[in-house]
């Protein structure tokens, strides 16, 4: 029954010391200071040796105890917080690992077909300029040659935001047509320039119809600036938008603020689909930015208005505008 506690404590020192992690100095507690160990053992039948014996083995095996327990306690201690430590440096941001992919959003169409409407007319020479979405009714109608009571203000389901028929009253434009009035207040021709922007109509909204969409409008002033000339300019619009050769065909309509007015067809697919309104700028809208009055050196020019929303459809095959202003994603993510 009696034991080698001098080699027990070699023994105990020795792995204490080989010990590289927690687990094996777990189980090296168990083993050397365990109830079951072989120092605990007999430490608990030291009883039956006789007293001189018994207390000196005793202090000598409670000696060795301790000391196999504050080598222990120690080599615990240290391997705890080296383990920590490697735990989080381990943990850190490994510069060397390849990268979370961060998903690609993409252009929403209209923003996309502006892009290439602005592309496509300034490599024409044209200048692109925006209005304000609130207008005055000045700008919006009668600088337009669309007095009061003309029949077409009934064509144009207006948002009033303010005293409408009144000096200060204001409205969201319902067109882009009124920058032609604002800019030619400010400038001298000759000129040309685009003015792609979003307008509002006051209507019930389906398939075909939302209450905000975008039109491209378009101005230019010159001596010698005919009808023919718009049709070589929308038809080479037309074809580097669809990247298709399209045939342009006008036809005859009226606005109040051109004269001659046409509507403007083009054929995709062996079909003819209307996209916008033109024509020859009327003396009364020249009358109103105080232009030379008609005459042999007066100015002439050509306005056009596009439907851009109709332009979007047609080239991504989408049958229903409201598509385009929902926010859906799993619309949004095809373009
Ligand atoms: N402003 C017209 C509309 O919204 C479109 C339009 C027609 C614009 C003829 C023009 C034009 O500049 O000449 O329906």
């Amino acid at each position: 029954m009696a034991i080698d506690i001098a080699k027990i404590k070699a023994d105990a020192l020795k792995g204490i010391e080989a010990s590289q992690d927690s687990d094996s100095l777990d189980s090296i507690k168990i083993k050397y200071l365990g109830r079951k160990s072989e120092i605990n053992v007999y430490l608990k039948n030291i009883k039956n040796l006789d007293s001189e014996e018994r207390a000196q083995l005793g202090q000598e095996t409670n000696a060795v105890k301790q000391e196999i327990k504050k080598a222990l306690d120690q080599k615990i201690k240290e391997t705890r917080e080296k383990e920590v430590s490697e735990r989080m440096t381990k943990e850190k941001i490994d510069i060397t690992a390849p990268g979370k992919k961060i998903e690609l959003g993409s252009l929403h169409p209209i923003t996309q077909a502006l892009r290439d409407t602005r592309r496509i007319f300034t490599s024409m020479g044209f200048y692109v300029v925006e209005g304000p979405e609130v207008e005055e009714e000045f700008y919006n109608f009668d600088a337009l040659n669309i007095p009061k009571d003309h029949p077409s203000r009934d064509l144009m389901d207006t948002f009033w935001l303010k005293n409408e028929g009144e000096d200060d009253s204001l409205l969201l434009r319902t067109h882009t047509s009124p920058m032609q009035i604002r800019f030619m207040e400010k400038h001298n021709p000759p000129f040309r320039i685009i003015v792609p922007g979003r307008v509002f109509r006051h209507e019930a909204t389906d398939a075909s119809h939302e209450i905000q969409f975008y039109q491209v409008e378009g101005l230019m002033i010159d001596k010698n600036v005919s009808l023919a000339h718009l049709k070589g300019i929308l038809t080479h619009f037309l074809n580097e938008f669809f990247k298709k050769d399209v045939e342009v065909r006008f036809h005859q309509s009226y606005f109040p603020f051109t004269e001659p007015s046409v509507e403007v067809f083009m054929k995709l697919k062996g079909k003819w689909i209307e996209v916008g309104g033109a024509g020859m700028v009327h003396p009364n809208v020249f009358k109103a930015v105080k232009y030379i009055p008609p005459g042999p050196d007066s100015w002439q020019g050509f306005a056009f208005g596009m439907g851009l929303d109709r332009l979007v459809m047609i080239k991504h095959d989408i049958d229903d505008v409201r598509l385009l202003y929902g926010g859906d994603l799993r619309f949004l993510k095809q373009f």
